[in-house]
């Protein structure tokens, strides 16, 4: 495993993008570029101005963050290291490892947030309270 994929981790990935007169293209692909393979992909959009997204970590999941219009910043937290990123660019995505706590917030008017997931929809993966997060964080 990569150092940047071990758990409590985050990167940012450019993504290849085919750039013409009548537009550009990016493309991602699985276990490529995207460091697993993708079992989920779900987008966020049509979000009010002011709110938040997110709030929680996952045991277990993988996800690629991919803002494919407008922009947003994503506030990252290992338990030990905080660090917020915007993301504004389509063909740039960030990747984030099991046991991030995380949250989406400042959303532009009409961006949209899709993200890759390595496994399928799981409730039981979720950490929702952030002390419970430290606690396992501490604990791995
Ligand atoms: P949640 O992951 O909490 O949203 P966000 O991180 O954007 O704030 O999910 C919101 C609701 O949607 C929650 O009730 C679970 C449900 N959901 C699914 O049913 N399937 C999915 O793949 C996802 C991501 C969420």
């Amino acid at each position: 495993m990569r150092d940047s994929e071990a758990q409590g981790h985050w990167r940012l990935i450019e993504f290849p993008t085919i750039e013409q007169f009548e537009g550009c293209l990016t493309f991602l692909e699985g276990a490529r570029l995207v460091p697993f393979e993708i079992k989920r992909v779900y987008y966020i959009y049509s979000v009010p101005l002011g709110a938040m997204r997110s709030g929680h970590a996952h045991r277990n999941l993988k996800q690629v963050l991919v803002p494919v219009a407008g922009s947003f910043n994503v506030v990252l937290d290992n338990g030990s290291r905080k660090e917020t990123i915007t993301l504004a660019q389509p063909h740039v995505g960030l990747s984030v490892s099991k046991m991030v706590w995380r949250r989406i917030e400042a959303f532009s008017s009409g961006a949209v947030c899709v993200v890759l997931a390595s496994t399928h929809y799981d409730e039981a993966d979720y950490i929702r309270n952030y002390d419970d997060f430290i606690a396992e964080a501490k604990l791995r």
